[in-house]
């Protein structure tokens, strides 16, 4: 591991105890930071309903764990409890990809410690995968560039380290990004509350916009690239992300932008042939009609809150993963790079 790799890269979310699992509490951030545990399967599904963990690779390794946990209470538990924890958010593919891992290993009889065993494994992979994707899409970027990214992408939405901005903190070690811009990512402030916390808290500047200031922002040429993780990727390219994700691809495209998806292979689906397979998670309207629990919306109005939209391929640059980069993504670029596994 070189100095470049573990600069600015201090904090860690989902943390395995031995006997139960740790979560930074992301729904208190940045006010509070404070821990939460889960000792049973199912404050882990809780935990991942209500955003305590969120963000797809970390949701993935939070079930992981869950897994474990049902299996110490109990081996006859444990596939009544993965159902429970797959159906605890619809869009991250993580979410489901780290539970058919841990099926496997429940199919072929493997016991307490093989299952805690493959869980260490998804998470270890994951960091070395998101280390990875940071020197390939660093090296996409040229010096002295300005980039914009979207929701949390960070050491809070994977084991560490981050996919965009894992981007971003290699990109900035290395000299290549100048200016770091975050969009705050309404309704659940993502980008507000957590991006900008992680990047100060880890030395890297960053100016927050609001998310209507994105088109601004890029006509005035202080961003060169907009980089994005992802909760879905289907076979053709199409990207589910955070809401908000497909407006900034649309205006990156108009005013010369370019558009980096950076995701692990976990997170590409080829079960799904494109975006309009992939289901979007809708959330209760609270989360527009109100802040931190006190109502800004008039009495009686209502709201449509979707949580996730697809880009397009067309609209994408280049898909980074930690086995390769497909620049300009089609079902035939993705198969070729990524392949069937
Ligand atoms: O609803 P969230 O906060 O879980 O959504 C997270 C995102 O959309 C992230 O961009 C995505 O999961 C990639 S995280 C490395």
């Amino acid at each position: 591991m070189t100095a470049a790799d573990t600069a600015h890269d201090s904090i860690r979310a989902v943390l395995w105890q031995g006997d139960h699992l740790r979560l930074l509490d992301q729904r208190l951030l940045p006010m509070q930071e404070q821990y939460l545990d889960c000792r049973s399967a199912d404050e882990v599904a809780a935990a991942i309903r209500d955003l305590a963990v969120r963000g797809a690779p970390a949701i993935g390794i939070a079930a992981a764990w869950g897994v474990v946990l049902a299996a110490q209470a109990g081996r006859a538990e444990v596939l009544a409890a993965c159902a429970r924890l797959r159906a605890a958010r619809p869009t991250a593919v993580n979410l489901m990809w780290a539970l058919d891992r841990m099926q496997v290993v429940l199919g072929a009889g493997g016991d307490l410690t093989a299952l805690t065993r493959e869980a260490q494994a998804i998470q270890d992979e994951d960091l070395a995968a998101n280390r990875r994707m940071g020197e390939r899409g660093a090296a996409l970027i040229a010096p002295g560039s300005g980039v914009l990214t979207h929701c949390n992408t960070g050491s809070l939405a994977t084991a560490g380290f981050g996919t965009a901005l894992g981007v971003i903190r290699a990109g900035v070690a290395a000299g290549r990004i100048a200016r770091v811009f975050a969009g705050e990512t309404r309704p659940w402030l993502q980008g507000a509350r957590l991006t900008m916390w992680e990047l100060l808290r880890d030395g890297i500047d960053a100016t927050l916009i609001a998310d209507s200031a994105a088109a601004h922002l890029m006509k005035s040429g202080q961003v060169q690239w907009v980089i994005v993780g992802a909760d879905r990727i289907a076979a053709n390219g199409d990207t589910a992300n955070k809401i908000g994700t497909c407006q900034l691809a649309i205006s990156a495209r108009h005013h010369g932008v370019r558009f980096m998806v950076v995701a692990p292979t976990s997170t590409v689906d080829f079960a799904t042939a494109g975006g309009e397979d992939i289901e979007i998670e809708l959330r209760a309207g609270d989360e527009l009609l109100g802040y931190a629990g006190t109502r800004t919306v008039v009495a009686g109005a209502k709201a449509w809150n979707p949580v996730f939209d697809v880009t397009p391929a067309t609209l994408i640059d280049a898909i980074v993963t930690e086995r390769g980069v497909v620049e300009c993504p089609d079902a035939a670029r993705m198969a070729a790079l990524l392949g069937r596994y």
